[in-house]
C-alpha cells in the first residue's frame, strides 16, 4: 500500500462520518423561509452542504473526543467553525478578491446566484457561527460558550483569517520576505485550523496550560496545510481540486512556493508535518486521528 493510500484509509471513515454530520447539521439549521429571504438561505445551503473536506470540523471533533466530549455538542461547534470557513471561501471567490468561477466542483455562489447574494450569504454564515456558539444547546456552561465565541472571533477577524486575507491581497503587488509570508499564512489559514483544535479543547475543559502541545500541533499543521495548498495551485489537477488552479503565479502572488521553489517548499511542508506529529509525542492512541490528519495534509491531492 502506498503512503497515500495508507493515510487515506486511516481517515476515510472519520472523513465520511464528519461530512455526513456537518451536512445534516447545516440542513437542520437552514430551513428555507417562505418569503423573499429564501434566495439568501438557498445560497447559504448551496455553499455549505455537500462540499469540502471538512478538515476543520474533523480536527475539532477529534480533539473534543480526545477529552470525552459528547459528539453531538462537538458537531454543533464544528458546524460553527465550518460556517466561518464557508463564508471565507464565498468572499474569497468574489470578483473583488480571487475572482473564481468554480468551487467544490460547481459554480461559485456569485456565479450561481449573484454578487449581492454571495456577499449576504457570507455575512449570514458569519453571524450564524456565533448564533450557534452562544446557544445554550451548544453548552450549558456560559463560560464555555463565551470562550468558544472569543476563540472563533479572534481567529476570524483582523488578527486571524480576515487579516491574513488582507495581507494576501497586498502580496500581489508588494515584495514580502519569508517571515512576512509565514505570518500571512499563519493568519489566513493557520488561525482557523488552530481554532478548530483549541475549540475542541475548550469543549473538553482542558485548561490553557494543558493545550500547549495542541497549539503547537495546530500551528505546524496550519503552515504545512497552506504550503500544500500553494503547491497544489501550481501542480495539482483542477478536476480533482474542484477549483481553478494556477491562479497564484498569474496574480503575481508571493507564496512559500514562489519564495522557496517546489523542492524546498515540499521539504518544508514535510518537516512541519513531522514536527506537528512530534508535538503529540506525549499523547497515546487517542490522538490517532490528529496524527492521521497531519499525514493527510501532506499527501492530499485536493
Ligand atoms: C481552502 O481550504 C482554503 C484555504 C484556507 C487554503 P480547504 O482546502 O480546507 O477547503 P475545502 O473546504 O476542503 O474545500
Ligand atoms: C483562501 O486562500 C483562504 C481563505 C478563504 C481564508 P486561497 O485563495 O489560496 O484559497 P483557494 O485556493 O481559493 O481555495
Ligand atoms: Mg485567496
Ligand atoms: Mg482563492
Ligand atoms: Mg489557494
Amino acid at each position: 500500500m502506498t503512503a497515500d493510500a495508507a493515510a487515506s484509509s486511516d481517515l476515510r471513515e472519520p472523513l465520511e462520518r464528519i461530512a455526513r454530520d456537518i451536512d445534516a447539521s447545516f440542513d437542520a439549521l437552514l430551513p428555507v423561509p417562505a418569503d423573499p429571504r429564501a434566495r439568501l438561505v438557498e445560497a447559504m445551503r448551496y455553499a455549505a452542504i455537500g462540499g469540502g473536506k471538512r478538515l476543520r470540523p474533523l480536527l475539532l471533533v477529534a480533539t473534543a473526543e480526545m477529552h470525552a466530549v459528547d459528539r453531538a455538542a462537538a458537531v454543533r461547534v464544528a458546524t460553527a467553525i465550518e460556517a466561518i470557513h464557508i463564508y471565507s471561501l464565498i468572499h474569497d471567490d468574489l470578483p473583488c478578491m480571487d475572482d473564481d468561477a468554480l468551487r467544490h466542483g460547481k459554480p461559485t455562489v456569485h456565479r450561481a446566484f449573484d454578487e449581492a447574494t454571495a456577499v449576504l450569504a457570507g455575512d449570514a454564515l458569519h453571524a450564524m457561527a456565533f448564533e450557534i456558539l452562544a446557544d445554550p444547546a451548544t453548552s450549558g456552561d456560559p463560560f464555555v460558550r463565551i470562550e468558544l465565541c472569543h476563540a472563533l472571533a479572534t481567529a476570524s477577524g483582523a488578527s486571524g483569517m480576515a487579516g491574513g486575507q488582507m495581507m494576501d491581497m497586498v502580496a500581489e503587488h508588494e515584495v514580502f520576505d519569508l517571515p512576512t509570508v509565514t505570518r500571512l499564512q499563519a493568519l489566513k489559514t493557520g488561525a482557523l485550523l488552530a481554532a478548530a483544535v483549541d475549540m475542541g479543547a475548550i469543549l473538553g475543559r482542558v485548561p490553557v496550560e494543558g493545550r500547549q502541545h495542541l497549539r503547537g500541533f495546530a500551528r505546524d499543521l496550519g503552515l504545512a496545510f497552506q504550503i500544500v495548498d500553494d503547491m497544489l495551485d501550481a501542480e495539482g489537477d483542477e478536476a480533482v481540486a474542484g477549483k481553478a488552479l494556477r491562479k497564484d503565479a498569474d496574480a503575481g502572488k508571493q507564496t512559500f512556493l514562489s519564495l522557496l521553489g517546489v523542492e524546498r517548499a515540499r521539504e518544508q511542508a514535510t518537516m512541519l508535518v513531522d514536527q506537528a506529529i512530534g508535538q503529540l509525542a506525549g499523547c497515546g492512541e487517542e490522538a490517532g486521528i490528529l496524527r492521521a490528519v497531519a499525514r493527510y495534509v501532506l499527501e492530499r491531492d485536493h
